[in-house]
This record gives C-alpha cells, structure tokens and sequence, in this order.
C-alpha cells in the first residue's frame, strides 16, 4: 500500500481534498468517472497559457517552436508510460470514445467483416460498432462473460473465424472493476489474424500497462480519469496499422500539401490530428502521466486493491446490500458497484453526498448489461490513488446508517 506519509503528501497536492466542499471535508470515490487533479497537472496547463500560447508544427517563431517542442515531450512520455516503441504510435485525442470512433472509422472494414466485443462494454465501445454494423455491413457479436463475471475464454476461441476482423474489449471494466486476461486474448486472436483494440479508460490509471509486452494492436485512453484534464487522450496504434488507416477528419496540419482537387497526407500521428489541438490539455496529460510513475503504477494498484478488500468486506456484512461483479475482490480492482435491496440506488448516493461522500449512481453507461440482467442501476464508489483507509471507514459507516433506514 502505499505509505501514510506518502499519501498525506500526494493528498496535499489536490487542492480539493485541501479546501473540501461547503468548509468540509470530501471523500471522492467517484474516479472511475472523473479522477481529481494535482497542482502539477494545472500548473503545467497554465505554463503553456502563460508562456509559450502559441501553435505546434505551423509558426517558425519561439512560441511555435517552445509548443512544438513540448508537444513532442509530450509525445514521448507517453509512448515511455504504455511502452510503445515509437512516439508516432501515440495520437492525441479528446477522450477514449474519440480514439475508439477513430479506429472504427479508420480501419478499412468490409460487408461481412466481423467485430467482437464483450457484454460488458462501456457505449463508448458498443455504439460505434452498432453505426458500422447498420452503415457497412459489419456483423457485431458479443462474448458473453460466465456466471461470475469473468471472461469467457473458451466462448470466445469458438467465436473466433476467418471473418474476425476486430476484437474491441474494455480492459477493465468501469461497471464492476473486472479486469480481462489481455495477453491471452491478444495471443489467439493474432494466431485467428483478428487485431485487438482494448478500450484502457479504467486501466491506464490504475495499472501497468505495456502496449508491446501485450502486443495489442490499438490501446485507447483518457486523461480525465488518470489526473488528467477533461478533453484529452491517447489512442496508441501499432505504426504499420496506422499507416495503412485513413484518417476520418481532415483539416489543417494533416497534409503535407494540397491542391484544388489532390492532397498528400502526413505521416501518423499528424495525420489523425486534425485542425488546433488542445496543447495545454496534452501537456498537462503528460504530467499526470508522470504524476502516476513517480508514485508507482504497481503500488497504485495494491493500494486500490487492499483498501476494496476492506470496503468489500464490510460491505458484505450489510445483510442487505450485494456487489455487482466477480465475487474474487482481486478480480475487481478498485471498483465496489452494490445495491441495498429495497433501497434506490440514486437515494443512497443522494444521502452519502450530504455527507460530503461522492459516488456514481445509476447504469454508469453500460445501460446495455443492466438492461440485460434486468437491473436498474446501482452505486459504484471507484477507488484511487489519494483515498485513504480513514476514508473507507467512514464511508462504510455511512453506508451502515443509510441501509438501517430501509
Ligand atoms: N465511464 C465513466 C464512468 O464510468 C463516465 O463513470
């Protein structure tokens, strides 16, 4: 775990958990959603408003070259965070719905072609193969998880053809905290010639993650929930992939040249990054990435872990609540998704927020498996590096007083 010194000090860098809300104290467990921020995030925003807020790639002055230069800084420090072996592999983008969008309508897809995801999938990873489906033709098919939620390896080798253009899975998942055996998916569906796209918003944060060592061929995340600012991301592509594709937007610093009816495009990444791009939003995503090393990606997860350990447990000892997800808490990361029977899941976390406790409520867009399971929402509180054993105590304290409402 991580020490208590040390998370007095990480604490001491959010000026949120600092200055609390309404002159109290906040417990924020709601960072599967949107995580808060270090002062190094936003000082390193303000830097680029402050001294260099010009453009990349475009003006030859100081300015421009200071924004260039910090962009490719940028650049590689997060091909160094996911282990890609080239600073082209990593493109910029709003978010990891952008980078999702990106491939699928990027990759060239035919009728028949299919794409597999799994019965868990955030809308971010479900919507854009529903369009292709109804635009091109592309058959979408679902592998569904076991009876305790997990990954159904054996399912998912019988789906697996010729026709198999596409594996899209969420990595972890922000529903239940589950986290897929990635390695092992990758590996049979390369040996099927299918790629894999592994949707890395709720792991990127919260673990290692080495895009070469998984050897998966599209890796999309978010800066909002890794200490990041709101509106950036990264989608990381293999360079040959990436060559081959063709952008979907095009604009300004995507081509090489143009005439009136020709164009030659760049070379990846520039050409998926279409017209102004949010430079301060990317360096200061880079300090959030380095934010998240310096601490220790490893330690990160064992702190998460050990504290949903306790919150699980404890949890469980309300004899009316239950969790969502895999019954293992070692399976869940730092995700507790419960209900308390007879109780509205935006009622319990209406009463935790007047207690200055922030959760997530309802169907944390993945309306598809509620829908599926009959469910029709539940609470989620979702972990992260500045929480504290303190916090869970109080939190599960809280949690006891609302159910003994019922
Ligand atoms: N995907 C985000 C969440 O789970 C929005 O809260």
């Amino acid at each position: 775990m991580i020490s208590e010194s040390e998370l007095e000090r990480i604490r001491s860098d959010f000026p949120i958990l600092k200055n609390g809300v309404g002159g109290k104290p906040i417990i924020y467990f709601d960072s599967g959603c949107v995580s808060l921020r270090p002062r190094q995030v936003m000082h390193a925003m303000n830097e680029y408003y402050e001294e260099y807020p010009a453009c990349a790639g475009r003006s030859i002055h100081k300015l421009g070259k200071k924004v260039s230069d910090k962009l490719a800084e940028a650049r590689r420090t997060f091909a160094k965070f996911l282990g890609a072996r080239k600073a082209e592999e990593v493109i910029f983008t709003r978010n990891t719905t952008e980078g999702i969008n990106l491939v699928a309508h990027s990759l060239k897809f035919s009728k028949g072609d299919v794409v597999i995801t799994s019965d868990r999938e955030h809308n971010s990873n479900l919507l854009p193969w529903q369009l292709l489906s109804k635009r091109s033709g592309v058959e979408h098919k679902i592998v569904y998880s076991t009876d305790n939620m997990e990954f159904d390896l054996e399912k998912f080798k019988e789906m697996m053809n010729d026709n198999v253009k596409l594996v899209s899975l969420v990595h972890s998942s922000n529903l239940d905290g589950y986290t897929l055996p990635a390695a092992e998916i990758v590996k049979i569906a390369h040996e099927n010639g299918s790629l894999v796209m592994l949707d890395g918003a709720q792991s990127a944060p919260h673990r290692q993650v080495d895009v070469r060592k998984l050897d998966v061929d599209f890796f999309a995340l978010s800066g909002h929930k890794m200490l990041g600012p709101a509106g950036t991301g990264v989608l990381y592509g293999k360079c040959e992939l990436l060559e081959e594709m063709e952008p979907f937007m095009l604009g300004g610093d995507t081509v090489q040249n143009s005439t009136y009816n020709s164009y030659v495009l760049l070379k990846p990444p520039e050409k998926f990054e279409a017209g102004l791009q949010n430079y301060a939003g990317s360096i200061g995503l880079a300090e959030a990435a380095r934010y998240i090393e310096k601490v220790g990606k490893e330690k990160i997860e064992k702190h998460e872990h050990e504290l949903n350990k306790l919150i699980s447990e404890r949890l469980l000892k309300i004899k009316s609540a239950s969790i969502i997800g895999p019954k293992q808490v070692e399976l869940r990361s730092g995700v507790v998704s419960f209900n308390i029977e007879g109780m509205n899941f935006h009622d319990v976390a209406v009463m935790l927020d007047e207690n200055n406790i922030m959760v997530r409520s309802g169907q944390h867009c993945v309306h598809s498996w509620f829908n599926a399971h009959n469910i029709p929402g539940c609470v989620r509180a979702s972990l992260y590096l500045y929480n504290t054993i303190d916090e869970a105590g109080k939190f599960l304290d809280v949690l006891a007083g609302i159910a003994r409402l019922r």
